[in-house]
């Protein structure tokens, strides 16, 4: 899709990086290919006083500096920290922020995000604000003197509506003030926001970054040294860091993280390309299709699109979409994305059930949206899949 699209260029030396930064068999005696796995939680010490590299687990383990080594480097940033889940990640970030303060949020985020802000860094004494950031005037207006951050998803989940973030990032330093992107649902294979000025990329890498369903982990990524030092104190003494073998099962992850991104992408676009022209489906949302609101933006920041695909059943009704889920056989009922097998669900009744009714509305999670997460199995049999469950839904 990339090129001959007119999307930019896929990241061509990705593959061989994510196979080789922070896996280098150089750094073991056993010159290992595979970083083993350290399970110690201590590390003995040369003579006391003297800085060494490992101290303690929590503060920093060889098998977490392996993937966040390659993690830094494939989204085109100096540091990465890794966290324990996605929101132990946003958590985290959070911390920076102080009571008085105001931040600015994306209005179609993640439900668990909109909560946890909602609940735990609202409680800690932080505003939040929600706008639709895909209109920068909104953000303009929004903005306040005690202002530090803007926090967004681009596409959106489960929406997929784009921001620009090169103009986002733009407004955001003339006003001195920390962006954050959650790059989820496209990972550094297909967009890599710092390349546009953003200051921090957030991923919950329980999706497609590790992508085979059994690790929760989340990442902050950036560039900025001064930000590094904070998330670096937040990381080592909040202590929501992920065990050594998580690290390990990603750190494997990342090495087909580019074969799995494309499989997903072929399949998402055929899915999304089908049920543009299905009888029962209203309206397809996928960044990759020229009827995106936002195609033109979407082409000049990503060099594609993931599996992941929003529609609307015909009809509006909660029975069809219903139906339509437990009919299907091949994608499973879940609320999660970017696994290898493909996830199906309605936001409005699970990944953002957390949203009052009139905000569902507004952002446009109805009853018949539908989020597929497309898997990389074969494509024909889960079209066939979808065809049947549709048909199964107004019989
Ligand atoms: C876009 C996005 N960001 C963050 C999260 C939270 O990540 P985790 O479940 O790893 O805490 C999710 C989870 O579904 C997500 O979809």
């Amino acid at each position: 899709m990339s090129n001959e699209n007119g999307f930019l260029p896929i990241d061509k030396t990705y593959g061989t990086r994510a196979m080789n930064v922070g896996s280098e068999a150089e750094q073991w005696n056993s010159l290992a290919i595979v970083p083993p796995i350290t399970l110690s939680a201590v590390f003995k010490q040369k003579a006391s006083g003297e800085p060494q590299e490992f101290l303690y687990g929590r503060l920093g383990n060889p098998s977490r500096q392996c993937l966040e080594r390659c993690l830094a480097d494939l989204e085109g940033g100096k540091y990465a920290f890794c966290f324990a889940s996605g929101l132990g990640a946003l958590n985290s970030l959070m911390t920076m922020l102080r009571s008085g303060d105001h931040i600015l949020c994306g209005d179609l985020i993640y439900g668990g995000s909109s909560e946890l802000i909602n609940n735990i860094t609202v409680r800690a004494g932080v505003e939040a604000t929600y706008v639709d950031t895909e209109d920068l005037t909104n953000v303009e207006k929004a903005v306040r003197p005690n202002t530090k951050l803007i926090f967004l998803e681009s596409p959106t989940n489960p929406t997929l509506k784009v921001t620009d973030l090169e103009k986002i990032a733009k407004f955001a330093k003339s006003k001195n003030l920390i962006t954050c992107v959650d790059n989820t649902f496209l990972t550094s294979y297909f967009q890599k926001p710092l390349n546009f000025g953003i200051d921090i990329v957030m991923h919950s890498c329980t999706k497609y970054i590790n992508g085979h369903s059994d690790v929760t982990m989340g990442v902050l990524i950036t560039n900025c040294d001064k930000i590094s030092k904070d998330l670096a104190l937040i990381q080592g003494v909040g202590g929501s860091v992920p065990s050594p073998f998580d690290c390990f099962l990603v750190t494997r992850s990342l090495k087909t993280l580019a074969l799995r991104m494309e499989a997903h992408q072929k399949n998402g676009f055929a899915v999304a390309k089908f049920l543009e022209k299905h009888p029962l489906v209203e309206k397809v949302i996928h960044p990759g299709l020229p009827s995106h609101p936002q195609f033109e933006i979407t082409k000049k920041q990503t060099s594609g699109h993931s599996g992941i695909v929003c529609f609307y059943i015909k009809g509006a009704k909660e029975a069809h979409t219903k139906k339509f889920l437990s009919s299907l056989k091949m994608f499973v009922l879940g609320g999660s994305i970017g696994g290898l097998k493909g996830l199906a669900e309605s936001p409005a009744h699970i990944s953002h059930r957390q949203l009052p009714a009139e905000e569902k509305l507004r952002v446009g999670i109805t009853d018949n949206c539908i989020r597929l997460s497309v898997g990389i199995e074969l494509v024909d049999e889960l079209i066939e899949d979808i065809d049947q469950a549709l048909k199964a839904a107004f019989e």
